[in-house]
């Protein structure tokens, strides 16, 4: 479904976040959405009904036992009368309530009484994000099929840096649009024909860093958020695909309707890619650490004598050895080449020597701000030549990569 013609059903929950759905909201409304809001009591310290109305441009929502909302229209055809809801922003308390089903207000009791898509965008202290309670809901409502946007990392208004600021309004927007589009990608009752570019195909990916301990407290790790690779596994599955994700440690929910593999070690990763195997497709967008350490099996100490020597030794490149395979090889496999200069030629060099069938480069020098951020400006490069992607969201550099793929299976078959 096009944004243009979609109704979204917003709600608006409590935290300093909530200025920035006033501007999604005009934002949705100039792309010719409907919107209708709702303001959680605790939403409403933030911003004013009043400002929600006049951007929708219709009533905003607050009270469950609202006489004249439900003459005008009960809570369950609110709900039913959307295309989409967006929780924006989604609080820790919010989240909670959703995953338990408790429906003691209008927002939760809407939550629970939808049939429709929905999309989160949490904002929240990192540390509130981060406690196990609400990965624990995050998870669940994962698997429930809610979406999630963000949060993404910053300062946050409390003074504290990490995971937990609200995604920006036009990464929402992106958001919103991939899942009108895959409105009907709700994970599927297990057994049902599923739909899509990528229906029928087994896809596995690589995500994530991987930690290599170097006693049982320390270890060494390669930068990476998982965010592409997550992106990826998302997209995969909204075309039909059966996708396994192999992902190392990362602060990240699950994307729904995939089969996640938790590893911590490239060996981990490597035996964990050859169990998922066989696949059509293959796609390595983890960071995995070059060498791993002969670990101490107990805490190094500080001697006095100086720091310890690290004896290292190299790990085994899983990109080359799923694409040396003589039996099982993937018919598509894909890499990541994530360069700070010369990222193409780089790039054509790492195609040939790993043997693989596709690369996605892309600058992750700190200037372009790409790793741990939401945007990526990435090239596809395979024998044809190079095909140059303006600087995307990381959901739209994978679908236009899943799209890819598909197109090129489609070909390869006839
Ligand atoms: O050689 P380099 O690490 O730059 O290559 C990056 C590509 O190779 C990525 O697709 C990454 O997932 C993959 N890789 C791998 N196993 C390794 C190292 C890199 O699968 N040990």
């Amino acid at each position: 479904m096009e944004l243009s013609s979609a109704r979204i059903l917003l709600i608006v929950g409590g935290g300093i976040a909530a200025y920035k759905s006033l501007d999604l909201v005009r934002r949705l409304r100039e792309r010719g959405a409907q919107t209708r809001a709702v303001l959680t009591p605790a939403g409403a310290h933030f911003v004013t009904p009043l400002s929600l109305a006049a951007l929708t441009g219709g009533k905003v929502y607050e009270d469950l036992f609202s006489l004249t909302d439900e003459a005008e229209m009960g809570h369950i055809e609110l709900s039913r009368d959307a295309d989409l809801i967006v929780i924006a922003p989604a609080t820790a308390d919010l989240l909670a309530k959703a995953a338990h089903g408790l429906a003691g207000d209008l927002a939760s009791t809407l939550i629970l009484a939808t049939d429709k898509k929905i999309l989160a965008a949490p904002a929240m202290n990192l540390r509130m994000w981060l406690a196990p309670a609400t990965q624990r809901n995050v998870a669940a409502l994962s698997a429930d099929g809610m979406a999630f946007i963000g949060p993404n990392d910053g300062s946050m208004a409390c003074g504290e840096f990490g995971p937990g600021r609200m995604a920006e309004p036009m990464e929402i927007l992106a958001a919103i649009e991939t899942a009108l589009a895959s409105a009907t990608s709700i994970p599927l009752p297990a057994g049902a024909a599923k739909s899509g570019a990528l229906a029928g195909r087994r896809v596995v990916i690589t995500s994530g860093p991987t930690h290599e301990p170097i006693d049982p407290v320390r270890y060494i790790a390669n930068r990476s958020s998982g965010k592409q690779g997550n992106a990826i596994a998302r997209a995969a599955a909204a075309a039909g695909a059966d996708v396994t994700l192999i992902s190392g440690p990362v602060a990240l929910a699950d994307p729904p309707g995939v089969a996640v593999v938790h590893v911590e070690t490239a060996l981990e990763m490597l035996s964990a890619v050859e169990r998922a195997l066989p696949a059509d497709i293959f796609i390595a967008a983890a960071a995995v650490a070059d060498w791993r350490v002969e670990a101490a099996p107990d805490k190094l100490k500080k001697s006095g004598s100086g720091p310890p020597k690290l004896s290292l030794v190299e790990n085994p490149d899983i990109l080359a050895a799923v694409a040396a395979r003589k039996k099982q090889r993937p018919t598509l496999v894909v890499g990541f080449a994530a360069e700070t200069r010369n990222v193409i030629e780089h790039a054509k060099a790492k195609l040939s020597r790993k043997k693989c069938d596709l690369i996605i480069a892309n600058d992750v020098s700190p200037e372009s701000g790409v790793m741990g951020g939401d945007e990526n400006e990435a090239h596809l490069i395979s024998a044809a030549g190079v095909e140059n992607w303006p600087r995307l969201p990381k959901d739209e550099v994978a679908r236009r990569l899943v799209a890819a793929l598909a197109a090129r299976l489609a070909e390869m078959r006839r």
